[in-house]
Parts: C-alpha cells; sequence; structure tokens
C-alpha cells in the first residue's frame, strides 16, 4: 500500500502544476466518507447519508486543499508574504502553509468573531494577527486593495487555486463511492466551497469517473443568508461564525452551480444548527464545527424531498475542538461540577 503523498501529487493530472512547481504540502486530503446511520435513520425511509468529515485535515479544516494549491503556486511564483481575511479557518490554513513554505503570513479577523482555537493556530503557526473592529466582509475588501497595493498575494478563495485545491475533495468522495451522489449537502460562507465541488464533479464527469451530478444543497445560517434572500446582508449574525459572511465573493459561481446541478439554497436557524451539531456528536461520535454541522442541518430540514435509495453526502467542513466555548456553553446539563471527593456524592450525582 502506497502512503497518501496529500492531494497535489494524488490528483496530479488534473491540476494546474508542473514537474518544477515547488509542492507545499502537510499530506491534507484523503479524508475519510463515514456513513451516519442515526441521521439517515431520521430521514425516515432507505437512503444513504455519509459525512465527507475535511474536519481531519491537518489544520482541521477544508481549507487545507485551497491552501496547498495557492501556497505552492505563491511560492513558484517568488512571492515572500500572503494575506487573507478569515472568520478563522483560512487564516489557520494560511498561517500553516506558508510558514511551510516559507513565507510570511498576514491574516485580518474580525475582531471577537473568530472560535478560539482557530485564533491559536494562526498565532501558533506564526501569522501576524490583525484584528479589525469590522466584519468579514470588510475585511475582504481591505485585502483585496492590499493585494492590488502591495507585495503580497491575497489566498481567499478569489484566489483560483483556492478552489482548485478544494475540487479534489468531490474526486476523493466519487472515487469512494464509484459514482457522484445524489445529493450533496453543504455549509455556504463565502461560496467558494459548493463552487469547487461543483467543478470538481463536473471534471471527473468529463474525463468519464462517474456518471450521475449531483444536486448541489447550499445551506446558510438564517441570519447570514445572502444567496437565499438573493440580496447581501450588511450585518450578519450566527453562531457559526465560520460563515457568518454578508456578502459572498464566489456569489456568480455558486449561483450557476446551484442552477446547473437543480440544487438550491435554503437557511437554516442557529437552532436547527446546534440541534445537528449534538446529533452528530452525540449519537454519531463525529465532533464538527457549528458551520460544518449546517449542512447536516439543512439535510433534516428537506428531508421529504430526498428520493428513496438516494445516496447524499454532507460535508463537515471543520473540526469541533475548533469552537470549544460553543462545545461547553451548550451542553452545560451534562456538566456537573463542584462535586466533593467522595464515593456517595459521585453516586448520587451520578443518579444512583
Ligand atoms: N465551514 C467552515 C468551517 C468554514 O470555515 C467556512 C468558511 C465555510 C464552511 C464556508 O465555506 O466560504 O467556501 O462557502 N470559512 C472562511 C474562513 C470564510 O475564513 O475560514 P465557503
Amino acid at each position: 500500500r502506497q502512503p497518501w503523498p496529500g492531494l497535489i501529487e494524488a490528483y496530479r493530472e488534473y491540476l494546474p502544476v508542473s514537474e518544477t512547481t515547488p509542492v507545499v504540502t502537510l499530506l491534507e486530503g484523503n479524508t475519510p466518507l463515514i456513513p451516519v446511520p442515526a441521521i439517515a435513520q431520521r430521514i425516515g425511509r432507505q437512503v444513504r447519508v455519509f459525512v465527507k468529515y475535511d474536519g481531519l485535515n491537518p489544520t482541521g479544516s477544508f481549507k487545507d486543499r485551497g491552501m496547498t494549491m495557492a501556497i505552492t503556486k505563491a511560492k513558484e511564483a517568488g512571492a515572500k508574504a500572503v494575506i487573507c481575511a478569515s472568520t478563522g479557518n483560512t487564516s489557520a490554513a494560511a498561517a500553516a502553509y506558508a510558514k511551510r513554505g516559507g513565507m510570511s503570513a498576514f491574516v485580518l479577523i474580525p475582531d471577537g468573531y473568530v472560535a478560539l482555537g482557530k485564533l491559536a493556530q494562526a498565532l501558533v503557526y506564526g501569522a501576524e494577527v490583525l484584528a479589525i473592529k469590522g466584519n468579514f466582509d470588510q475585511a475582504l475588501e481591505i485585502v483585496r486593495d492590499m493585494a492590488e497595493n502591495y507585495p503580497i498575494t491575497l489566498v481567499n478563495s478569489v484566489n483560483p487555486y483556492r478552489l482548485e485545491g478544494q475540487k479534489t475533495a468531490a474526486f476523493e468522495i466519487v472515487d469512494v463511492l464509484g459514482d457522484a451522489p445524489d445529493w450533496v449537502c453543504i455549509p455556504v460562507g463565502n461560496a467558494g466551497n459548493i463552487s469547487a465541488y461543483w467543478m470538481g464533479f463536473c471534471q471527473y464527469h468529463q474525463a468519464g469517473k462517474c456518471d450521475r451530478l449531483p444536486k448541489m444543497m447550499g445551506f446558510q445560517a438564517a441570519g447570514a443568508a445572502p444567496l437565499v434572500h438573493g440580496q447581501p446582508v450588511p450585518n450578519p449574525e450566527t453562531i457559526a461564525t465560520a460563515i457568518r459572511i454578508g456578502n459572498p465573493a464566489s456569489w456568480e459561481l455558486a449561483m450557476a452551480a446551484q442552477s446547473a446541478s437543480q440544487g438550491s439554497f435554503r437557511a437554516v436557524t442557529d437552532a436547527e444548527i446546534l440541534d445537528a451539531y449534538r446529533l452528530l456528536a452525540a449519537s454519531e461520535g463525529i465532533f464538527c464545527e457549528p458551520a460544518s454541522a449546517a449542512s447536516v442541518a439543512g439535510l433534516l430540514q428537506v428531508k421529504d424531498q430526498i428520493p428513496t435509495g438516494a445516496t447524499v453526502v454532507c460535508v463537515l467542513t471543520g473540526n469541533g475542538l475548533k469552537d470549544p466555548d460553543t462545545a461547553i456553553k451548550h451542553n452545560q446539563s451534562q456538566f456537573k461540577q463542584g462535586i466533593p471527593a467522595e464515593l456517595k456524592a459521585v453516586a448520587e450525582a451520578m443518579g444512583f
């Protein structure tokens, strides 16, 4: 058995790299496609449901797929520094890959709205972290201007190499299932990932690797759902800070993916997100971050539309450990503190 070489080596023929491209990799990709029977059971008829657990990438999110490509191409072009705006995960991935490639990294984040684990990562990977008094959309505008006016490479998903890397998740799903699934449910923020998946399925279809093309179902948080409403949201709000975005950069690409695949965009409430988040962890043993659970929340919302016999893949974009605050804050009922250090007290607290 060959060891996994990282996604650029694994899918080299589908990616814009040459023999001399200096590949910067942490052996990302090859994440598991895990069956989730407890969720399938909730749909109430014969369906197969899997999660693509991309939280198992080297920095804990799907961003590593895009970042191995973006940083590799930046290095190839001789870049010395990269910059991004981020709700957290992009900043962690950009920092890790930039440093591995010998570059410096600057990240702009919305002050107070980045999960603790992500902030810790960006700092420890050695990025310069600039927390701005504004939201992600404002940060993105600034870094786009920065990259136009200063010698620094932008590694947000408006950098086309990001989507090139991220499309490999679709390849991996087809390689495991033997064909594309019928439905793909995916959380949507800046709308790059849904666009990348669609690109991946279409390319694999053209290459004869799959017969089907999936329906792309994009789920946004109800307080940050511009693609559902058809207009930007000036002050997006959601517990799922990763997708707290009001004006997605890949708006057109995502709309094209939705219409070509006969899919749709829908909103899930924070309560639905938290229910799915707990269900995944406490029924399936899979801990994802709140934004990721939007895909499963969405699936459960539209479950009556799923044809019997269908195969569904929900994308879990990030690891639950990214956001320990939300995990602890929303599971207090199981947390019994201050118990005396004696058998009787412990047994009592356990309900004996
Ligand atoms: N899930 C997670 C965990 C994310 O971090 C993001 C985006 C998304 C879903 C949405 O993906 O933007 O391609 O539609 N996070 C970006 C960031 C914005 O800065 O880390 P998208």
